[in-house]
């Protein structure tokens, strides 16, 4: 008998899935990095594939949650260099025989904050629950972080309320009752109502927040930590917001997608062109040759060397560098003199004294 070719290709799938199965799953395969991946790597794919798998936006996909918690799982065990090490040594279920990962805390409270297309969503759903204040705090970065992207962690003290023995008044409210005082009189009065709630206590409690400053991000680009700004002792704690602030750089100055610099060349350089290299900020170096003269003033454009877009970091801005030219001091012999003349065949101009006004 001879099946067809579908059927031998579902009974594959079929044996892959099982082998798979028993195997464990491939962590590696499911962030899509190589077994040699630095930490970095491992948190810039999660980071990417977090967002894409996330189940709110692939509500179609019936097994989106179990995409997604694979993608958790992986990562949770290799972001840890012990849990990684038991993994590559003995997969899936040698970590789990240590007791960790793969299944325990959900990864994204922690990490990297909300992804942004939850923003809206939230705090949307439930208007009625009281929620502690946001906190905003500033997050600087150099150039070279933004141009690079890069991961901090900081450590976070913060207060959350903890349940302790006995109760407390909650809810409290104003209510109206009204009382008959007697024939035809009565007399309405306001009463405080309240439910009681288990008492609470504030806890100090330390977590690492991980910060991803995203390629080509841009001064004023935020990223929210759902519940971790001030508690509230009857709701939810308020967010806690990364700003992003990029530091003065010393050598670019950066305009939307654009970045600037300024050179200054030798006026020999200026008259018989030169060849220079400049360094970038992951630490390419750009090259540029001139064969014409360059004024002082002149700019030019390098094409792709100016900042990532952070849609898409593959578009990138332009580079131009304004040249400035150093004359050189001090007096030129009769003969030189003679020679420079006879070089550039200038007319000599007559004196035009303006205020640059001109046109006015
Ligand atoms: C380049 O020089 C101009 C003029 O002096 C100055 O305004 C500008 O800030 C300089 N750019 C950089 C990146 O230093």
């Amino acid at each position: 008998m001879k099946l067809p070719t579908s059927i031998w290709m579902v009974l594959f799938f079929v044996c892959e899935i099982f082998i798979i199965v028993l195997a464990g799953r491939d962590f590696y395969k499911i962030l899509g990095v190589p077994k040699n991946a630095n930490a970095n790597q491992i948190k810039k794919a999660y980071r990417k594939l977090a967002k894409e798998l996330h189940p709110d936006r692939n509500k179609d996909d019936p097994v989106a949650q179990e995409k997604f918690q694979d993608l958790g799982a992986a990562y949770e065990v290799l972001s840890d260099a012990e849990q990684r090490k038991v993994y590559d040594r003995a997969g899936e279920e040698g970590v789990a025989k240590m007791g960790g990962g793969g299944h325990g805390h959900d990864p994204f409270s922690s990490f990297f904050g909300d992804f942004g297309f939850f923003g809206g969503e939230r705090g949307g759903h439930d208007d009625e629950t009281p929620k502690g204040a946001d906190i905003v705090v500033d997050l600087s970065a150099s150039l070279e972080e933004v141009y690079n992207g890069n991961f901090v962690q900081t450590k976070r003290r913060k207060s959350v309320y903890k349940e302790t023995s006995g109760s407390r008044k909650c809810n409290c409210r104003n209510e109206m009752r009204t009382q008959q005082l007697g024939a035809g009189r009565f007399q309405m009065f306001q009463v405080q109502v309240c439910d009681e709630c288990p008492n609470v206590k504030l806890v100090s409690e330390t977590k690492t927040l991980e910060i991803e400053i995203e390629v080509g991000a841009d001064d004023g680009y935020e990223q929210r930590f759902a519940g971790e700004g001030e508690p509230h002792i009857e709701g939810e704690p308020g967010d806690l917001i990364f700003r992003l602030k990029v530091e003065k750089h010393k050598i670019y100055e950066r305009r939307g997608l654009d970045l600037y610099t300024n050179v200054t060349i030798s006026l020999q350089q200026a008259l018989n062109g030169f060849t220079m290299t400049i360094p970038h900020l992951d630490g390419h170096v750009v090259e540029v040759t001139r064969e014409k003269i360059t004024w002082p003033g002149a700019r030019i454009r390098k094409k792709d060397e100016g900042m990532p877009s952070l849609e898409d970091n593959n578009l990138k801005g332009q580079l131009y560098i304004t040249f400035d030219v150093e004359f050189p001091r001090g007096e030129l012999t009769a003969e030189q003199k003679a020679q420079v003349k006879e070089l550039f065949k200038q007319d000599d101009h007559v004196a035009k004294p303006y205020n640059g006004l001109q046109g006015y």
